[in-house]
């Protein structure tokens, strides 16, 4: 059976045009006028768009003695319902443990995903064994590996061995990420804050000013480059690190930053919130900034020294965020958002003028698919793409509850906004997954997208290191003496 989406504007990341779109057993197979399907979805007056890509999600996560509340099922729901067709969540192997064991886990966890999805390999500790597994996670398709700079004592590797693992990163043509904010400092922060009876959520924000990320986001750009491999950084939400980026970019350093629309749309006096449970549900790291870094990071979408908006999808139930009370350093750290990225950046970003549609559907969806290296499989609308598509209606407006969300959490850290530009069908590999409005989800249609090794950049990158590299000089005429 064929689907025809017909009287659409396509918007892509470079092209804006009218044209139907026919789809067959998943894939994109025409894209022109007249088009004629089993099945038709009309666009009039709306955008068909590449479906988004959130390339940072944490479900079913386990971290600060518990686990994230959204598990692969709820979480692609809720992609699906904000017009999101692809995770790329993250394996955590545990200390000791083997990166493929883990990988495994994570496979068990994701059987039940309504959307397609990816996995980045964290590296939580350091050994000959996890050097040598991480060839099979390349091989297995898991060529990003993400290093947490922060979490002392748990997730939290040291530069040392980051420098050894961003090798081996850069030698199997994978990418290497950092979660960048400078652990020993938070560490030290924290520790006096509670002692001084700084205990409520606003100090989670004290514990972790811009500094400590601007700080590790240039000790790992310059790691990077010195191992020779490209960088993308996580959650970018100040201009310290902002700074970094852009003077590495500027530099010709491959190195890509990622804000979120939580950091792009709510600012730092959330925390100074007298309700208790309010700041703690907005706890998390690094934490929500002032509007000059706000401006900062859409300056960046703007400017393109930032490439791509995410989610850091992390949502932890009221209840445990309670096992912070009295020390905020238990509050477990994430926030959710796989739902409303989309609606928001449109509501906050299009329709204020700060992007283009073109740029909304580069920095949400195809910038991404072509830094990890899923491009044109995902983020296309092309002939021979995978159906994952997203029919925008601008018109279409909410308020944001958690009354009406498909999150399985208690609130939403953007209650109460109104949001208008919304999904009127949103299809994953062609399966209309958002009809009308309606949810129609297919508990375990998700498929895992496997991601190749050595993209164009990593190529272009070892070629001129290979060029650059230290060689001996040749001499002729050596001065024989003392002979
Ligand atoms: O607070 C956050 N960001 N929680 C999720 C884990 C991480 O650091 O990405
Ligand atoms: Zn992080
Ligand atoms: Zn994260
Ligand atoms: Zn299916």
């Amino acid at each position: 059976m064929t689907t025809v989406i017909k009287n659409g504007t396509i918007v892509t990341a470079d092209l804006t045009y009218k044209a139907d779109v026919l789809i067959d057993q998943g894939k994109i197979i025409e894209i022109g006028a007249n088009l004629k399907g089993d099945r038709t979805l009309d666009a009039t007056g709306a955008y068909v768009m590449p479906g988004g890509i959130d390339p940072h999600t944490h479900l079913e996560m386990p971290f600060m003695g518990t686990y994230s509340a959204d598990d692969f099922e709820s979480g692609t729901r809720a992609a699906l319902a904000g017009g999101t067709t692809m995770v790329v969540d993250f394996v955590l192997p545990g200390q000791g443990q083997g990166l493929m064991d883990a990988a495994q886990m994570w496979h068990n966890k994701s059987t039940r995903a309504n959307c397609d999805y990816s996995y980045h390999m964290a590296i939580t500790w350091w050994g000959q064994k996890v050097w040598e597994d991480m060839e099979a996670s390349v091989k297995a398709g898991m060529t990003s590996f993400k290093h947490f700079m922060a979490y002392k004592g748990a997730l939290m590797v040291n530069d040392d061995e980051m420098y050894q693992s961003f090798k081996r990163v850069g030698d199997l043509g994978g990418l290497a990420m950092v979660h960048a904010e400078n652990g020993d400092v938070v560490a030290e922060l924290t520790a006096k804050l509670l002692a001084e009876g700084n205990v409520g959520p606003e100090a989670h924000a004290y514990s972790r000013p811009p500094q400590v990320e601007g700080e590790a986001t240039n000790r790992a750009i310059m790691i990077a480059d010195m191992a020779g491999v490209p960088l993308y950084v996580v959650h970018t939400s100040c201009e310290d690190a902002h700074e970094a980026i852009r003077r590495a970019r500027l530099a010709g350093k491959r190195v890509w930053g990622e804000p979120l629309i939580q950091h792009l749309t709510l600012d730092e006096s959330e925390y100074q919130n007298p309700d208790w449970d309010h700041a703690a549900r907005r706890v998390m790291s690094p934490p929500f900034r002032n509007k000059l870094h706000q401006d900062s990071l859409w300056a960046g979408l703007q400017s393109g020294s930032l490439s791509v908006v995410a989610t850091d999808h992390c949502a932890f139930t009221t209840e445990q965020k309670r096992y912070g009370v009295g020390n905020f350093s238990k509050i477990p750290n994430g926030t959710g958002g796989l739902e409303d990225r989309m609606p928001m950046l449109w509501t906050y970003g299009v329709a204020t003028g700060r992007l283009t549609p073109n740029e909304f559907v580069a920095v949400t969806s195809t910038n991404i698919a072509k830094i990890l290296n899923c491009y044109p499989q995902k983020g296309a609308v092309l002939v021979g793409a995978d159906a994952d598509l997203v029919v925008w209606d601008p018109e279409k407006s909410k308020t944001i509850g958690a009354a009406n969300q498909q999150s399985a959490i208690d609130y939403n850290v953007f209650e109460g906004k109104t949001v208008k530009g919304l999904p009127r069908y949103t299809l994953s590999r062609g399966v209309v997954s958002v009809d009308d409005g309606e949810i129609k989800t297919r508990e375990g249609h998700g498929k895992f997208i496997a991601r190749e090794a050595r993209p164009a950049v990593n190529r272009a990158l070892s070629a001129w290191k290979d060029l650059t590299a230290p060689r001996p000089v040749a001499r002729s005429g050596v001065p024989v003496t003392g002979v």
